[in-house]
């Protein structure tokens, strides 16, 4: 189904709603262009309608939620036979076979998938919570407080996931308050020299007055720009962490559930972590995630005999178990990783081409249906500026589209796995008209 070629026009509905949103929400939480607030309606497969009835083309999947696309028939009849059944349990206390089953399924997905035994399972609501889960097991199973992680890596905004987040935009201005057991480290581009990016990192892990207890890595850095790190970049944690003690952990949030192709970023370098963490894909469209780790490693928290040290009201959610087991039913269909490689490849050309015009668009890149791709100005410094309004253009062409990266100028593509491979070309060829 490829894309309306006509200018999508701002409408009054949307802009009604901008101004009572305005009037009761944090002025800090939505961005509205105020040219063309859009607000969502209804969405089917890769397109998204809004209260204007005015069609989109979603080039984001909803922040990397739903790669399996909007609407898909069995999660909404699922969805609905569960609502009539039972919306809410006690997670902790009295919970529901669901969540026994998917944590079940979690565990034959991850670790007992790479060979590496069972895995067992902490359930949260938000990737936060399942960055917040790693890090706390990390602790409890180590013992050492300090934690490895890596500049621009994007882990949440919770003080938890805060704290371990690279990113001074967010940090900044909460700094006063956030404790100080992280240390970052660049996360390496192809042009680092493995063996002097090695010995700083095992200085980094080695301080006397520092004892790292978890390297906490995004396998491919997505809010952060789209970064695909060399090959030897996971193994080489591997080998750090098994040296020095510290437990790995993937936050494969974005980056799971075939968004890259593969199952996992993580499964490219055949690289096993302690610790990983699910979320946005795992339900396509219901707060919920996982912090899964080796058994052993979960072990590391104490008997609960009636009281959680670590729970919360929404844990286990029956809703979102459900959601959860249809989307893996779906994401595991023979084919998928297949197919998001086929289009990826679509994607990735397309990008390579738009580099070889010399519009000022380089470092096309991109692994699966995510790809980023950078806007600079004439010297070759990054253009936020233009980047922005290829965003905000774009959406009056009929796509949404997202920048990302530290500078604001990496263009970032996530969308459905469904989309059509005419409606990418044709996608990412509109670029075109921004050309520096
Ligand atoms: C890699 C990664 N980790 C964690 C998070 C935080 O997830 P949430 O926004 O659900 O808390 C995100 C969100 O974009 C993410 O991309």
């Amino acid at each position: 189904m490829l894309p309306l070629l006509k200018t999508v026009v701002p409408g009054p509905e949307s802009r009604r709603l901008a101004a009572e949103l305005a009037q009761n929400e944090s002025r800090n939480v939505t961005f509205l262009s105020p040219g063309f607030p859009v607000f969502w309606d209804r969405a089917e497969g890769a397109s998204v309608w809004d209260a204007d009835g005015n069609r989109f083309l979603d080039l984001t999947s909803g922040f990397g939620v739903a790669g399996l696309g909007y609407g898909e028939k069995s999660l909404v009849a699922a969805v609905a036979d569960q609502a009539a059944k039972l919306l809410h349990g006690m997670g902790d206390v009295h919970p529901t076979a669901l969540k026994a089953c998917l944590c079940a399924e979690l565990s034959r997905l991850t670790f007992e998938a790479w060979g590496a035994g069972p895995g067992k399972v902490i359930l949260g609501c938000t990737g936060a919570e399942a960055v917040e889960a790693a890090l706390k097991t990390a602790a409890l199973a180590t013992g050492k407080r300090g934690v490895l992680a890596f500049r621009n890596g994007y882990h949440g905004l919770g003080y938890g996931a805060l704290t371990v987040t690279g990113s001074d935009f967010f940090r900044a201005p909460f700094a006063a308050q956030l404790a100080d057991f992280a240390r970052f480290a660049p996360y390496p581009g192809h042009e680092f020299d493995a063996v002097t990016y090695a010995a700083s990192l095992e200085e980094a892990l080695t301080q006397a007055d520092h004892p790292v207890g978890a390297i906490l890595v995004e396998p491919i850095q997505g809010r952060g720009g789209q970064n695909i790190p060399p090959n030897w970049f996971l193994p080489l944690l591997r080998r750090l962490a098994d040296r020095t003690g510290a437990l790995l952990i993937f936050d494969e949030i974005f980056t799971g559930w075939y968004r890259t192709g593969q199952r996992f970023a993580c499964d490219y370098a055949m690289t096993v972590p302690d610790l990983v963490c699910l979320g946005k894909a795992l339900t396509g469209g219901f707060p919920l995630s996982a912090c899964v780790g080796k058994a052993a490693v979960i072990d590391a928290w104490p008997l609960s005999t009636g009281e959680a040290i670590h729970t919360s009201t929404f844990l286990g959610n029956p809703l979102g178990c459900r959601m959860a087991l249809e989307s893996l039913r779906l994401l595991e269909a023979p084919g998928l990783g297949d197919l998001v490689m086929r289009k990826g490849e679509i994607l990735l050309a397309a990008l390579r081409d738009l580099e070889a015009k010399d519009l000022g668009f380089v470092r096309a890149r991109g692994r699966g249906l995510m790809a980023g791709i950078d806007v600079v100005d004439r010297a070759g410094r990054p253009d936020p500026a233009r980047a922005g309004a290829i965003v905000e253009g774009m959406l009056a062409e009929g796509v949404i589209l997202l920048s990302d990266g530290p500078d604001r100028n990496t263009v970032a593509f996530t969308p459905p796995f469904v989309i059509g491979e005419e409606a990418l070309r044709w996608a990412v060829g509109r670029l075109e008209r921004w050309g520096a």
